[in-house]
Parts: C-alpha cells; sequence; structure tokens
C-alpha cells in the first residue's frame, strides 16, 4: 500500500517543524517538508495550472502542518545580523520589496491549496490576528469573551489617564514578540513616556492570577494546564518552571473554543488568566502555538494529538 503523504510547511532548522515530521514518520506517514526558509534562493514553487513545490505536483497531499513561515521584516533579520558581522543596508530597499514579493507568493500559495479544500493547521490568512492584537481584543470583546481592561496608544495623557482607571498598569508590544511586562516608577518618567513618540504600546490592567493555557484542536480542547512562574510573563524562563492540569468549569472550556472559533483558528493556544476572586479573562488566542516544551512538561500528548488529526484529514 502507498503510504500517504502529509505536508509540513516550515525549514529544517525549525524544531516544531522536525518534531512533527519524526513523529508522522514514525506513524507510518511519508513527510514532504516545505521549505519557506530556501525561498526563493533554493528551492522553487510555482503557481500555474496546478500548485508545484520544487516542480513537482502535490496533489495527493491533503493536509498539511504549518509550523513557521519565515519572513524577513526590516534589518534585524538580516542573516548577516544574526551573525554577528557587519551589515551594509545600502541594498535595504530592494531587498525589502522582494520579501514582500515573496511573502504574496507565499500565502498565495498556500491560501491557493486551502481553497481546494485542503486541510491546514493552522489557516494563515487568520495569523494576521496574532499581529494585530488590540483588534484580536476587540473581536473576543466584541463576542462577549471578557479581555482585560486595555489602552493602546503613543500619547502620554491618555496614559496617565488609564494609570487613574486601573490598580496597576502592565505592557507589552502591539504585534507581539516581545516580553509583557509591569510599569515601574523608572517607566512613569517623562523621559520614558517620552518614547511613545517611537511607537504605540499596549497598556492593560494587570490581572493577578493564575496563567492557564489552553489547546484547542479542531473545537476541542486538547490540553489544558496552569503554568507556574515567579515572573509575570512566564515566557521568561526558557520553560515552564512548573505546570499542573487543571479541570476548567465547562463554560469556561466553551469560552476557550469560542475564541479559537471567532479568531478562526483550528489550532491556537488560548491565554487565560484566572483572577483571585474566580474569574476567567482571556488574554489572547495564538495560532499553530509550541507544544514541544508543553508536552514535555505535562506529558500532555499534543503533537500526537495534532497528528492523528493530520492523518485523519490526509
Ligand atoms: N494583562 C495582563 N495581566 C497579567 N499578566 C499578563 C497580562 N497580559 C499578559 N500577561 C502575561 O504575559 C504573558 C504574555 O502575554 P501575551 O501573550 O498577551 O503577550 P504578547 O506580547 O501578546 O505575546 P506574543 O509574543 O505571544 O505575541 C501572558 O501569558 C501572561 O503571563
Ligand atoms: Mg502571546
Amino acid at each position: 500500500m502507498i503510504k500517504k503523504r502529509i505536508g509540513i510547511i516550515g525549514g529544517f532548522a525549525e524544531k516544531q517543524s522536525m518534531y512533527m515530521k519524526e513523529l508522522l514518520e514514525s506513524m507510518n506517514v511519508n513527510v514532504l517538508l516545505i521549505d519557506t526558509v530556501s525561498f526563493p534562493e533554493s528551492v522553487s514553487f510555482s503557481i500555474g495550472d496546478k500548485l508545484k513545490y520544487q516542480n513537482e505536483e502535490i496533489e495527493d497531499i491533503k493536509s498539511f502542518y504549518v509550523g513557521a513561515i519565515y519572513s524577513s521584516g526590516p534589518p534585524y533579520y538580516l542573516p548577516e545580523v544574526k551573525e554577528g558581522k557587519p551589515i551594509d543596508l545600502d541594498g535595504w530597499y530592494s531587498n525589502y520589496t522582494s520579501e514582500r514579493e515573496r511573502m504574496a507568493f507565499i500565502g498565495s500559495w498556500i491560501g491557493m491549496l486551502e481553497l481546494e479544500g485542503r486541510v491546514f493547521v493552522d489557516n494563515i490568512f487568520n495569523w494576521k490576528l496574532h499581529h494585530y492584537k488590540p483588534y484580536q481584543l476587540a473581536l473576543l470583546k466584541k463576542h462577549g469573551i471578557p479581555v482585560p481592561k486595555t489602552l493602546v496608544t503613543n500619547s502620554k495623557t491618555e496614559l496617565l489617564k488609564f494609570r487613574k482607571e486601573v490598580k496597576e498598569v502592565i505592557y507589552k508590544a502591539v504585534a507581539g514578540g516581545s516580553f509583557c511586562r509591569k510599569m515601574t516608577d523608572h517607566d512613569w518618567t517623562t523621559e520614558r513616556l517620552d518614547k511613545l513618540k517611537y511607537a504605540p504600546v499596549i497598556f492593560q490592567d494587570y490581572i493577578d492570577g493564575d496563567n492557564i493555557r489552553v489547546y484547542v484542536l479542531d473545537h476541542k480542547i486538547i490540553s489544558c494546564n496552569v503554568i507556574y512562574t515567579d515572573e509575570l510573563d512566564y515566557r521568561m524562563h526558557s520553560k515552564p518552571q512548573h505546570t499542573e492540569h487543571i479541570s476548567l468549569p465547562e463554560d469556561i472550556k466553551e469560552m476557550c473554543i469560542k475564541a479559537a472559533d471567532i479568531c478562526g483558528h483550528n489550532f491556537a493556544a488560548i491565554d487565560v488568566k484566572k483572577t483571585t476572586n474566580n474569574k476567567y479573562v482571556v488574554l489572547e488566542a495564538t495560532p499553530s502555538p509550541m507544544f514541544i516544551g508543553i508536552d514535555h512538561c505535562t506529558g500532555d500528548n499534543i503533537s500526537g494529538q495534532l497528528a492523528e488529526y493530520l492523518i485523519k484529514n490526509g
């Protein structure tokens, strides 16, 4: 019997993609690793009558795991910077425009496979919600999901008003990718507040309580744990310090599934805070989240459940 093929979109140096590749192969499935990192330098993709990867049709592949789509933004992602070499920024504009072309191509290529009915874990078009964080919060709120009181601004005046409306203020990046921190006395100095002229920031009411990470796959909760930490943002530690399984009330489980649905994610992690007076507040839904560390610490089998889902739809 010919083995089923499953697609993994990622790169050979991307941990989650390689982990899933090995797991699926151990489950008697062939895996095609679709390497977006080496595109367009050394791998080829085409969009014509057929969608091709490395000049081959991939019509037999019905399900795909999206580990990562590599996009290089402004110069800080340049390989030279990673290697600590001096950089020549003279070519920045052509780099920027070719990156836009590259992203428009990869997005279209994946989107067209979806149009043909292939299953993607997770749908990349909704990934933008993870970067448009204020919009995501508004979307969740509109659907009745409690989120922290939030101000997103570059205005000192608005921030100083907000300070009076909440007990304690935390801040984080509008597009994410940084740590969340409490505002300190230093942050409230004029010198620091003046930095708002360089970029807007998300400010939120600090929610005291447990950090709960809920993984949702295909409208079901597949893992749910409290992540204990002595940091405000548990990701400040390279791995969770201590985790504990938690069983959520039915309405809160439904709320998490609804949050993933509203954001259009078939695989997502919902970050929830359980307050000291037993209220639940959603911080955000993360599409195609990392799971190796959580599987390792909790003994949950997110990767196995993900593999089963890909095989079922493959
Ligand atoms: N309002 C808040 N009150 C208390 N803790 C918070 C708050 N917001 C975020 N945190 C803590 O920081 C962590 C990261 O928060 P969140 O995922 O919202 O940040 P982010 O900047 O959106 O991250 P990403 O890099 O994932 O895009 C949360 O899991 C939580 O531990
Ligand atoms: Mg997050």
